[in-house]
C-alpha cells in the first residue's frame, strides 16, 4: 500500500467532487472456477484499491458524503480460517493503514444502506462488472438486477475518471516497476524463441518472470505465431522457420499497477526482407506517434496519423493504390489496422474500462466513430499532462477479413487484392509502449525494450 495519506487525500478529493449521499464500493470476492473452493486468482477491484488500498476479498466500503466518514465493512477472520489460510492482519489494522478508523461487521452495511434509502438519500455506485457484486447491490438496495445494471451514478463515474486519469509520481513509479518486469518477460521470450520450441514453452518462461516480479500478469499472455488474431490466447503451436512471434504481455506490480508491452520478432535469428518491410512501417508509426504525444493533442488524430503512415507504407509495397487521403478518410486502412492506437493504463491495463470506454476515452463533445477500425479506438480525447497511455499500432494480414472484403468488393479502388495474396500467411506485427504525457511532450516509461531490427537480431545471437 501507499502511505495512508495518499488514500486520505484521494477520498477527500472525491468527497469534494460530489454533493451528498453515500458512495458505495463493493470490493471483490473470490470466484470459483469449477467449484466454490477452487478459485480464480483473487483480484481486488481497482476503484477499491485506488480509494482504500486494501487488497482483501469480501470487504465493502462506504463514504458518507454528508458526515464525511469512511467505513470499511468486513468480518474478522476466524481461527478456523487461519488454520487453512495462515495468519492475517486484522481488518482494523488494514483500515488503519488506509487512514480509516471505522470498521464494522459486513452485515452492518445493509442496515446503513436501507436507512439511507428510507431517508431518501442518494446512493452512488459505479457500474458493477461482476455478477456477485450486482447481486449484492441488488440485495442491499432492494432493486432488480436490471435496475442495478442501469442505476450507476454518472456523477461518481465522472469524479473517479477526473482523479484516476492523472497519475501521481508514486503511481508512475509503480508503472516503472511493472515495466521493468515486463522487459524481463519480453527478453526471455526473444532470447529463447527458436524453430521447434512451442509457444507454450515461451509462455511458461514469460509467466515465470511475471511471477518472480512479485505481482504476476496484468492480463492473459498473448504469445503467438498467429499475430493476425488480435487477442490470441492459444499457445499450442510449434515455432517454424519463416514465422514471426507476436508477444503482447506485461506484468502487474504487487499493488496492481500494469505494464502493457508488445514486441514482434522472427523465429529465425534474422528478419526476412518481407518481414523487415512490414516491421519498419509499424515501427515508424509507433515512434512517430510517440514523438507527437503532448498535452492538447487529440489522440484520435494520432490514431489517424498512424493509419496514414501504415497506408503510405503498404502503398509503397504495392498493397494499396489510389488517393491515400481518401483511403484514410473512408477507413480502407482498417483492413490492415483494425484496432485502436491505444488506451489509458494504470491500475487496469485498459484503465477504468469498467466505468465505460466512452466516458474514459471520449468525454463530452467527441462522438465515437462507427467505421470499422476507428470504432475500436478506446482513447480519442485531448491529451493532458499526467495521462499514461499505450501507443500500439500494428499491421495484420487476416485471411478471413481479406477474403470477406474482396468478396464484398470493399474499396477496390484502394486495395490491391491480387498483391495481398502474397501476404496471406504473413501473420501480424504490433509494437506497443507505455507513455506518460509530460508538460512538454512525453516520457516513455520503463527501461528500454529492444525494438529496432538490429537490436532484436542481436538479442537472438
Ligand atoms: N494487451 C491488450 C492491449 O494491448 O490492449
Ligand atoms: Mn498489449
Ligand atoms: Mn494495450
Amino acid at each position: 500500500m501507499f502511505s495512508s495519506n495518499t488514500y486520505i487525500k484521494r477520498r477527500k478529493a472525491l468527497m469534494e467532487n460530489l454533493q451528498s449521499g453515500l458512495i458505495l464500493f463493493p470490493g471483490n470476492s473470490n470466484v470459483g472456477m469449477n467449484y466454490k473452493d477452487n478459485v480464480y486468482h483473487f483480484r481486488q477491484d481497482s476503484n477499491f484499491l485506488y480509494f482504500f488500498g486494501i487488497d482483501q476479498e469480501d470487504l465493502a466500503a462506504v463514504i458518507d458524503l454528508d458526515d464525511k466518514t469512511s467505513t470499511i465493512y468486513g468480518d474478522e477472520l476466524s481461527v478456523e480460517y487461519v488454520v487453512w489460510m495462515g495468519p492475517q492482519k486484522t481488518i482494523k489494522e488494514k483500515a488503519k493503514a488506509s487512514g480509516i478508523e471505522n470498521t464494522l461487521p459486513y452485515a452492518e452495511i445493509e442496515k446503513k444502506i436501507s436507512k439511507a434509502v428510507s431517508q431518501g438519500r442518494k446512493i452512488h455506485f459505479l457500474p458493477p462488472y461482476r455478477s456477485t457484486n450486482i447481486l449484492k447491490l441488488s440485495a442491499w438496495l432492494n432493486k432488480s438486477v436490471k435496475e442495478i445494471e442501469k442505476g450507476y451514478s454518472l456523477e461518481l463515474i465522472q469524479a473517479v475518471i477526473d482523479q484516476r486519469s492523472y497519475k501521481s509520481m508514486e503511481e508512475i513509479d509503480q508503472m516503472e516497476q511493472a515495466l521493468a518486469t515486463s522487459k524481463e518477460m519480453h527478453e526471455v521470450a526473444m532470447k529463447n524463441a527458436k524453430e521447434g520450441i512451442k509457444e507454450s514453452d515461451l509462455t511458461g518462461m514469460v509467466e515465470w518472470k511475471a511471477t518472480a516480479g512479485g505481482g504476476g500478469l496484468a492480463y492473459p499472455i498473448i504469445l503467438t505465431v498467429n499475430g493476425q488474431t488480435l487477442h490470441n490466447h492459444y499457445h499450442g503451436n510449434t515455432l517454424k522457420k519463416g514465422q514471426m512471434v507476436l508477444g503482447d504481455f506485461g506484468a502487474e506490480t504487487e499493488m496492481h499497477y500494469a505494464g502493457d508491452i508488445t514486441r514482434t520478432f522472427p523465429v529465425d535469428k534474422k528478419f526476412t526482407q518481407k518481414q523487415k518491410d512490414i516491421y519498419s512501417i509499424v515501427l515508424k508509426a509507433e515512434k512517430d506517434c510517440i514523438q507527437a504525444l503532448k498535452p492538447g493533442v487529440l489522440y484520435k488524430d494520432l490514431h489517424l496519423k498512424a493509419a496514414r503512415i501504415i497506408l503510405e507504407g503498404v502503398s509503397a509495397l504495392g498493397l494499396v493504390k489510389g488517393n491515400l487521403d481518401d483511403a484514410l478518410e473512408q477507413g480502407a486502412y482498417g483492413l490492415f489496422f483494425p484496432h485502436g492506437l491505444g488506451h489509458m493504463i494504470g491500475l487496469d491495463v485498459h484503465d477504468m474500462e469498467d466505468l465505460g470506454e466512452n466516458h474514459v476515452g471520449y468525454g463530452p463533445g467527441l462522438e465515437r466513430s462507427t467505421q470499422f477500425g476507428l470504432k475500436s479506438l478506446r482513447l480519442a480525447r485531448k491529451l493532458e499532462e499526467g495521462f499514461v497511455l499505450t501507443v500500439e499500432p500494428g499491421i495484420y494480414f487476416i485471411p478471413e477479413l481479406i477474403q470477406k472484403w474482396k468478396e464484398e468488393k470493399m474499396y477496390p479502388e484502394y486495395i490491391n487484392y491480387d498483391k495481398l495474396t502474397e501476404y496471406l500467411a504473413f501473420g501480424g506485427i504490433r509494437i506497443e509502449d507505455n507513455c506518460l504525457i509530460t508538460k512538454e511532450g512525453q516520457r516513455t516509461l520503463g527501461p528500454y525494450i529492444p525494438k529496432e531490427i538490429e537490436e532484436i537480431e542481436n538479442i537472438r545471437d
